[in-house]
């Protein structure tokens, strides 16, 4: 049985064909901050799924990830961690790369942003082909030593595989899209 909420938060994205470019058809989320009720069930589902289970760092994914990682950081009571894209933080960095369909990537974190054996939930607001939260996890997993409770997205892609790319690292999303 899916909650209530799912089919409101679902209708409240916007779905924008042939961007950025033909044949993608673009999950907009910003109509879903327009929608109050919508939006604060977003974070309100997300709350209930990771309040009391000990996670003491939401890492968000620059840039979407960064509108719904913050509020449920403090209402879990973590601390939030952007994870940018590379050479915007001012410190001393950790990159991880990864590959895009043409070309690579990379991801930074602040170092000492984050400890070993902290426990970590990573928020982005979709997740495609999985490549984006890949190297989010290896950033705070292998490379810090951070137990990644979960990732979390608003919105699957199906099709894409991504899934299957996380492996047998758990992922929870509200909406899933074709
Ligand atoms: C989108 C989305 C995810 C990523 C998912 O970001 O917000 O972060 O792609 O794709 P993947 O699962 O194939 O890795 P985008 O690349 O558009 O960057 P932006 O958020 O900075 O605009």
């Amino acid at each position: 049985q899916q909650d209530p909420r799912i089919a409101r938060i679902s209708s409240a994205i916007r779905v924008i064909p042939d961007f950025p470019k033909p044949g993608i058809m673009f999950q907009d989320i910003t109509t879903l901050l327009l929608d109050t009720k919508a939006f604060k069930d977003t974070i309100d589902l997300f709350v209930e799924r990771y309040r009391d289970k000990n996670i003491s760092v939401v890492a968000g994914v620059e840039a979407r990830g960064f509108i719904f990682g913050p509020p449920i950081a403090l209402a879990i009571g973590a601390k939030f961690v952007p994870m940018r894209k590379p050479n915007k933080l001012p410190g001393e960095v950790i990159s991880e790369e990864y590959s895009l369909e043409y070309g690579t990537d990379k991801m930074e974190m602040h170092v000492g942003a984050v400890e070993a054996g902290e426990h970590a939930l990573v928020i982005d607001d979709l997740i495609a082909t999985g490549g984006t939260l890949c190297a989010a996890v290896k950033l705070l997993g292998k490379r810090v030593g951070v137990h990644v409770v979960e990732c979390a997205c608003v919105i699957e892609l199906l099709g894409l595989k991504g899934r299957e790319r996380l492996g047998d690292r758990p992922l929870f999303v509200l909406v899933n899209s074709t």
